[in-house]
């Protein structure tokens, strides 16, 4: 499901900030080399989610689900002058892509990648994080939520992609689709959970802000 018409986002791309060269370089070579290239981030949300980290100017990023780097890329851009962020994907056969386009957009020495299991990672992290970003495997997201909560400063964000599994929320749930009933769990976990400010934004395939109260 399209949220808004092809004119519309054409329009509104237009008039957001390009992409760099090299996110453009990695958005092509996603496209013609990578399976399922639809899970890149791409230029208009990868404006948005390096506009929020401009604005929350954060210390220390968690990412879940690298793929080849875009998203990453886009949220160190917002880094502070020290600060760094940490990328996790279970496919190992992405790294080298990831990293090439890291080196290449001069992120080298602030993001760091690291290939498993993202439930099998995070417990076993001790630092703070300001933004979480959580795009990887939709029936762990709840998982995800509840594994980074104590790890994010009072004041951070957890920001979750794909929230709204193209329109699939709003449909009345297949028990084979655990994507999507989870997705819906989420929302409403999200939504009902006094400890977090929440606002869900249709923008692509929607992006759930929750900022730690
Ligand atoms: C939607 S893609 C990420 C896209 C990327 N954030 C971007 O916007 O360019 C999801 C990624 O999550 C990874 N993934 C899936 N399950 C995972 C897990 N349990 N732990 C870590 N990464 C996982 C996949 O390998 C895939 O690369």
């Amino acid at each position: 499901m399209e949220f808004i018409s092809q004119e519309l986002d054409d329009y509104v791309c237009a008039h957001s900030e390009n992409e760099s060269a090299i996110l453009n370089e990695l958005n092509r070579t996603t496209h013609l080399s990578v399976l399922q290239p639809r899970m890149l981030s791409g230029h208009f949300q990868g404006r948005v989610l390096s506009m929020l980290s401009h604005m929350i100017q954060p210390k220390n990023i968690l990412e879940i689900g690298t793929y080849t780097g875009y998203s990453a890329i886009c949220l160190a851009e917002g880094l502070q002058e020290n600060g760094t962020l940490t990328t996790i994907d279970v496919n190992e056969e992405l790294e080298d892509l990831a990293k090439e386009y890291i080196e290449k957009a001069g992120f080298k020495d602030k993001i760091k990648t690291m290939i498993g299991d993202a439930t099998e990672l995070i417990p076993q992290m001790d630092e703070e994080f300001d933004i979480v970003f959580i795009d990887a495997d939709k029936p762990n997201y709840i998982n995800y939520y509840h594994l980074v909560f104590d790890k994010v400063k009072k004041g951070g964000y957890i920001i979750a992609d794909n929230v709204l599994w193209s329109g699939k929320v709003m449909l009345d749930s297949d028990p084979a689709d655990s994507s999507t009933q989870v997705i819906k769990d989420y929302n409403s976990l999200i939504h009902n959970d006094p400890r977090v400010q929440e606002v869900l934004l249709p923008i692509r395939d929607g992006l759930m802000i929750a900022r730690k109260r």
